[in-house]
């Protein structure tokens, strides 16, 4: 197993909802500096909330998000990014009528010298997705799926983030492309990035990441090592289950 590094994401107590429906109740889990830590979970057990509240999108109810040692609870979304954390939604979030350099370009928003920096960073993206070097002029909705989430993870590296929230990144993606992608997110680590990766396809997931966790009505059911949570009984009956609802939403 990897060695770990130091803590990065402190997660406590953490509790948040809709309006007055409560959704995410008591989290609590760490995540290390390097690591790639999967949520898994069926549909609607609060995976994308959890990531929402992380990020600034959702104001939790209780409890507190730390971020290299600093409380970022109730800050803005954008605050958050700016200290480092980007979260990519499910389902991509691109523009229609931008190209794929303006997307990128875009991912510099508020970057300090985002000039200087702007060929070096496109130039690793493309490095590590070079069909978006060959598309670069190209609207973001001529893309293939598998471009487009490409697209949606490289505009978030232009800000050299430390934390990556991605969402399902697979949803909707051939079983080809879901490789490539999830080979990239492999890659991330090998740059001591850290990842949150929300998934459907449990097996999957869980090959790549370091440790997880597993939500069922908003609570952590499980949280441990990728190896530990691939053992346990809870979650090996619902990743069936898991497997099928995912593999039926890619074919819609
Ligand atoms: N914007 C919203 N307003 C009200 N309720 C919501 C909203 N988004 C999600 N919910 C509810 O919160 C619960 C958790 O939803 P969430 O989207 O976090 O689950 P999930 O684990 O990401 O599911 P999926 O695998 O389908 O993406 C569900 O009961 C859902 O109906
Ligand atoms: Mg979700």
């Amino acid at each position: 197993m990897r060695t770990q590094g130091e803590e990065l994401i402190t997660v406590s107590g953490l509790s948040a909802g809709y309006g007055t429906v409560p959704v995410i109740r008591s989290v609590d889990f760490t995540v290390h500096t390097g690591e790639i830590f999967a949520v898994v979970g069926g549909n609607g057990a609060g995976k994308t909330t959890l990531l929402s509240t992380i990020s600034g999108l959702l104001h939790p109810t209780s409890g507190s998000v730390r971020l290299a040692g600093t409380d970022i609870t109730g800050w803005s979304p954008e605050r958050i990014v700016a200290h480092g954390l980007v979260h990519i939604p499910e389902g991509r979030r691109l523009f229609t009528g931008l190209t794929v350099a303006e997307h990128l370009r875009l991912g510099l928003w508020n970057v300090p010298n985002r000039r200087k920096v702007e060929r070096e960073r496109t130039d690793r993206v493309v490095d590590l997705f070079p069909v978006l070097g060959e598309r670069m002029d190209a609207y973001a909705e001529v893309l293939s799926g598998g471009e487009q989430q490409m697209l949606a993870i490289g505009q978030a590296l232009m800000r050299e983030p430390r934390v990556l929230l991605l969402d399902e990144p697979s949803i909707g993606l051939a079983p080809v492309i879901i490789q490539r992608v999830f080979a990239v997110v492999d890659r991330l680590r090998e740059q001591n990035l850290t990842v949150i990766l929300v998934e459907q396809r449990v097996n999957q997931a869980l090959a790549l990441a370091d440790r997880g966790l597993v939500m069922r009505h908003g609570r952590i059911e499980v949280v441990g090592t990728a190896a530990e949570l691939a053992e346990d009984p809870v979650l090996r009956a619902a990743y069936l289950g898991a497997a099928v609802a995912g593999e039926q939403r890619n074919k819609e």
